[in-house]
């Protein structure tokens, strides 16, 4: 077939039953059918406003991460106040469409609201009541509906040489939570979370251990330090979860990244893929094809060896270019003017290259 007639083709399939590609399995059948499992971040008022997107999400999805709606910012936005509302909306949209939820984030130096940091800064005991309140609050809420939280969110420093080096050469990040309570906040967090929820999953998630550069090295090296210190303090902990925001422009082999992934499995954890999603060297190919093929085999060499290294859940950091943050947030977006594609479907939620590595690699 001629190159110039495919689309012609495409169009007269779409046409008649929709789109071919949304007339096979979704990809949380596929992870399914091999004893894994597939999801992606949501916010909630994009399923709200966004019909096609939010039917995208039921196909493609069996498992949620809110965006937005598990972080401070949005539960407890005044001292004491909770606003479970839009946790509560992600919950009824995974009930209707039979996904799960996993949860984001107990504790992060991010989406604070204003009053926190000030509050922390109150005293030792008054952040431990607060850290206590939170928890505690959370997860009795949630203790019907999500099985897995972050309960840790970012807490390893970034070593020399990162996008974004820690001032400091300890292995906790430098945050108002470590500033008021000292290095025993995580352990305090997790035994928290047990307490509270005793069969709820507790994962520590973070960022910046994938690629082989020596600041990854570095930063996988603190991440199992960290969690050799707590396991040898018998803190409860269960899952790693590795965001995966990973850039083009880092190199990535699978061997030291299996031989991490080893680590921590040995260790009795569990490990998830969290937050994929791909941002594109500063040189982009010239045809969006060339563009789309290449996010696809990088995407897909590091999700082989996730898999080879004990992986079974994969969740994106969204589904689609309409709604990633490698678009919309100022600090991440490209500064070329170029949008960035590094998630399974365009902003049209027409499937790319690396929608059909997944399916590929779910189909095994
Ligand atoms: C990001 C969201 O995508 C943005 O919409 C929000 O403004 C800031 O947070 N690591 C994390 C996520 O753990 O919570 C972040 O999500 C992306 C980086």
């Amino acid at each position: 077939m001629s190159l110039a007639r495919r689309p012609l083709l495409a169009l007269a399939g779409a046409a008649l039953a929709g789109p071919t590609w949304a007339q096979g399995p979704g990809l949380r059948q596929l992870a399914r059918a091999r004893g894994m499992s597939f999801g992606t971040a949501v916010r909630g008022q994009v399923l709200q406003d966004d019909p096609a997107l939010a039917a995208l999400v039921a196909r493609e999805a069996d498992l949620l991460v809110p965006e937005w709606e598990g972080k401070w910012d949005s539960l407890q936005p005044e001292r004491g106040r909770f606003n479970f509302e839009p946790l509560r909306q992600i919950i009824r949209f995974a009930q209707a469409h039979n996904q799960r939820v996993r949860g984001h984030a107990l504790l992060w130096h991010v989406a604070m609201p204003p009053w926190l940091a000030p509050a922390l800064r109150e005293g030792a005991s008054q952040a431990n009541a607060i850290l206590e309140e939170h928890i505690t609050t959370v997860l009795r809420e949630t203790r019907e509906t999500i099985r897995d939280w972050d309960v840790l969110n970012e807490i390893i420093s970034n070593p020399p040489g990162s996008d974004n080096p820690d001032p400091t050469d300890g292995d906790l990040r430098p945050t108002p939570w470590l500033a008021a309570l000292g290095p025993g906040y995580a352990e305090r967090a997790l035994r928290l979370a047990r307490q509270v929820d005793p069969t709820l999953r507790l994962t520590l998630n973070d960022y910046g251990v994938e690629a082989d550069t020596p600041w990854a090295a570095a930063k996988r090296a603190r991440l199992l330090r960290v969690v050799r210190g707590l396991i040898d303090r018998r803190c409860p902990l269960d899952a790693i979860g590795i965001q995966a925001h990973l850039q083009m422009r880092e190199p990535f082999r699978a061997e030291p990244f299996i031989a991490f992934l080893r680590e921590l499995r040995g260790l009795g954890l569990a490990i998830l893929i969290t937050e994929l999603d791909v941002r594109e060297p500063d040189q982009l190919a010239p045809s969006l094809a060339e563009r789309d093929a290449a996010v696809a085999e990088y995407a897909g060499a590091f999700l082989d060896a996730a898999i080879a290294g004990g992986v079974r859940t994969i969740l994106t950091w969204g589904l689609t270019d309409r709604d990633s943050w490698l678009v919309q947030e100022p600090g991440v977006a490209r500064r070329d003017g170029q949008l960035h594609r590094g998630l399974p479907f365009d902003a049209e939620l027409r499937p790319k290259p690396f929608r059909a590595r997944l399916a590929r690699i779910f189909a095994g």
